[in-house]
């Protein structure tokens, strides 16, 4: 080990960092409050400043399970206060319900269930559970897989705002029902949850039967990962699995991977099954090597031309949260190897695009949306979910993060 410190983490690093997102966390909160932040512009949040400015875009826990995160680090009551907040303004979500899609995962794990979680609030345990009934009735059956999209993606697409999808694979004529995406192993943890607590083991069975058609047409061979697939809704049989956020189809979209590493060793915490973890494995071992010959920083697509060269930071913090899980679940040896391989992406993406300025909202730049970004507007940016991740990552390796998949 040549790092100094615990186990195979560089623990000067780990502590300057922990102390400035004490500060920076402590100034973004007094100044955001109950807001819902995205990306800044000219260095400062706005509420809801998203792709059509809705309560309900997938990212809209990430700033709560921030809230969340810092409150279990430090008891700051404003923490608390202003993710109790947020999570009483996506109240709006489950009202206007015909709009929620299998994202329903991230929006509620990180507000409602992580309230739940630290509180006991019954409020929130029933706002996790509407929301998990949601996701549980997007299961289709014969396909045995989670409908990932609404048909207002479909919109999005066709208008060159949605992901990159070759349009005749949209989809034999089924619209969004019969689509299933990577993203998705990050939204059953809801179920799996929502089993737990409800002693109904429906949920599970849900989310078990999606990860298994998930890691049966998603990840491939060598660990690498399709972002979609698409099903005839009716039959269940496969049609397509088309590129999507990443450079083109069979290419390997940075975040994707990282939703597969983290989605599957989450899979093994909640149901044991060995595939899960063997599975989480492999597709770690694609993101680990991948990244050891480019200093350790992501980049979007790890089958993309080598220029342009673009960057994507967000897949980096959630592959180190991914790795940082799976070493939870294997034996030393490889607890090693995990934990030195997501801190030296931590640290490589910090040297190379935080910014610790309090005064400046955001901390990790360098965030990219999709591949085939037309105006730039969604390249190499800020993203708020870059941000959580890192929280998430630093606070797992000092011992002070919330369990909120
Ligand atoms: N879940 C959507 C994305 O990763 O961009």
């Amino acid at each position: 080990m040549g790092e100094k410190g615990r186990c195979c983490v560089d623990q000067e690093w780990l502590d300057g960092v922990y102390e400035k997102l004490l500060v920076k966390m402590k100034a973004e909160c007094e100044r955001v409050g109950t807001m819902i932040p995205y990306t800044p512009r000219e260095g400062k949040y706005h509420d809801l400043d998203v792709f059509g400015g809705s309560i309900g875009f997938w990212t809209n826990g990430f700033w709560p399970g921030m809230l969340w995160q810092m409150y279990e680090a430090t008891g700051d009551e404003a923490y608390k206060k202003a993710a109790e907040g947020v999570e009483e303004r996506m109240d709006a979500i489950l009202h206007g319900f015909e709009g929620v899609d299998h994202d329903a995962g991230f929006l509620f794990l990180l507000s409602a269930v992580a309230d739940y979680r630290k509180t006991g609030n019954n409020d929130s345990r029933r706002r996790g559970l509407f929301a998990a009934n949601l996701l549980a009735g997007r299961y289709n059956p014969v396909g045995k897989f989670i409908r990932a999209w609404n048909d207002g993606m479909l919109d999005a697409v066709k208008k060159d705002e949605g992901p990159e999808i070759e349009k005749e694979s949209v989809f034999a004529g089924n619209g969004m029902s019969g689509g299933m995406i990577i993203d998705c192993m990050m939204n059953i943890p809801l179920l799996y949850w929502a089993s737990s607590v409800t002693g109904d083991p429906r949920f599970a069975h849900i989310a078990f039967s999606h990860a298994k058609t998930a890691q049966q047409y998603i990840v491939r061979e060598d660990g690498s990962c399709n972002h979609i697939v698409f099903f005839n809704p009716q039959t269940g049989e496969f049609v397509d699995n088309p590129g999507g956020q990443g450079f083109q189809k069979g290419s390997s979209w940075s975040r994707g991977q990282s939703w597969a590493v983290y989605g599957f060793a989450l899979s093994y915490r909640h149901t044991k099954d060995e595939s899960f973890l063997n599975t989480a494995k492999k597709c770690a071992h694609y993101c680990i090597s991948n990244l050891a010959v480019a200093d350790w920083l992501p980049l979007v697509d790890y089958r993309a031309p080598e220029e342009p060269l673009k960057y994507d930071s967000t897949a980096g913090m959630i592959t180190a949260c991914g790795l940082l899980e799976l070493a939870e679940h294997v034996g030393e040896h490889e607890k090693k190897l995990y934990t030195k391989a997501a801190f030296r992406i931590l640290r490589a993406c910090d040297a190379r695009f935080a910014n610790w300025d309090p005064k400046v909202d955001s901390i990790m730049d360098g965030g990219t949306f999709f591949y085939h970004d037309p105006t730039g507007e969604n390249t190499e940016v800020p993203i708020i979910y870059a941000d959580y991740y890192l929280i998430e990552a630093v606070l797992r390796l000092k011992g002070k993060a919330l369990f909120t998949w």
